[in-house]
């Protein structure tokens, strides 16, 4: 069955659909974006990605260009036409064709576009109980990260440098020292008990993800504290995670040399897991 994705208005087949060359996302990288997962055909955390989603558009003075409902209707509809169990969302709006200009265009109405995949649940189980190692790498991205843009080329640098080195993630570090966030996840680290991450500024991306975790571990009563976090304190951390659309809770295991805790993953990454997973809304 070939994948079916929704672009501007329409279903099509996924490798016959296309975008002008002329979109402002493609030479701009002007447009935003939202990761949504899913699980046993529901969508995970839908609310809170589609209020992120407006409120990226509103930081770029954007338009929707479909009506709040109709995502929930596209984005069930690429469920069943691409018969996900389990899967990732990926929706995309940009302001849309106009001739190339810097300033926004008059009258243009914003592309959309909506794909779907599946996933598998087994092999993030499997990752989880390996854990991940992360690279630290700069931070050159822009001061308002907090918006989800399409305008990734730092995150996708940063990346690659980490995979380059045997890693699956980057940590960012900026001109402080501080450890601002994951390329495409946030950060945490557990010092005595602790569970420490950056809190939720310009400087990182507000997970929906960090969101549901968190009011997932006060009904446990884990304590958080989210302040910034430097080299010298993941050195002293006891275990070290990430969360994200993508990734879920996931376990860090090593820092550039740095083993966290005994090089394993630890009893809280199953802990913050469990409680990740019994807290998610599922739409
Ligand atoms: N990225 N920080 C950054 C820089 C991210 O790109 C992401 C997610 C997160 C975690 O946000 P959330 O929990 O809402 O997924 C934090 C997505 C998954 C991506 O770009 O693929």
């Amino acid at each position: 069955m070939p994948a079916v994705s929704y672009v501007n208005g329409a279903y099509m087949d996924h490798k016959e659909a296309k975008v002008n060359i002329e979109d402002r996302g493609y030479q701009f990288a002007d447009g935003v974006y939202e990761v949504f997962a899913v699980i046993n055909k529901k969508i995970v955390d839908y609310d809170g990605h589609l209020e992120r989603l407006f409120r990226s558009l509103k930081e770029i003075s954007l338009d929707s260009p479909i009506v709040y409902d109709a995502y929930l209707f596209h984005i069930r509809n690429l469920i069943k036409k691409n018969n996900i169990i389990d899967g990732l969302i990926y929706l995309q709006i940009s302001r849309g064709v106009a001739q190339r200009d810097f300033k926004f265009p008059k009258n243009t109405k914003p592309s959309i576009v909506i794909t779907a995949r599946s996933i598998s649940m087994g092999d993030y189980f499997s990752k989880f109980e390996k854990g991940i190692k992360v690279k630290i790498t700069e931070d050159l991205r822009w001061k308002r990260v907090d918006i989800k843009t399409i305008n990734l080329l730092p995150p996708v640098l940063a990346k690659q440098s980490a995979v380059e080195n045997g890693c699956d993630e980057a940590w960012m570090i900026d001109s402080e020292g501080y450890i601002t966030e994951g390329s495409s996840s946030n950060a945490w680290i557990l010092i005595n008990n602790k569970l420490i991450t950056t809190p939720a500024n310009n400087s990182i991306l507000k997970g929906i993800t960090r969101t549901s975790l968190i009011k997932a571990l006060k009904k446990k009563k884990i304590k958080l504290i989210e302040k910034r976090f430097n080299i010298k304190d993941i050195k002293n951390a006891n275990e070290a995670f990430i969360t994200s659309a993508t990734q879920f809770v996931m376990p860090v295991i090593k820092v550039d040399n740095n083993k966290i805790g005994n090089g394993k993953v630890g009893k809280y990454a199953h802990v913050f897991k469990d409680a990740y997973m019994e807290a998610i809304q599922l739409k």
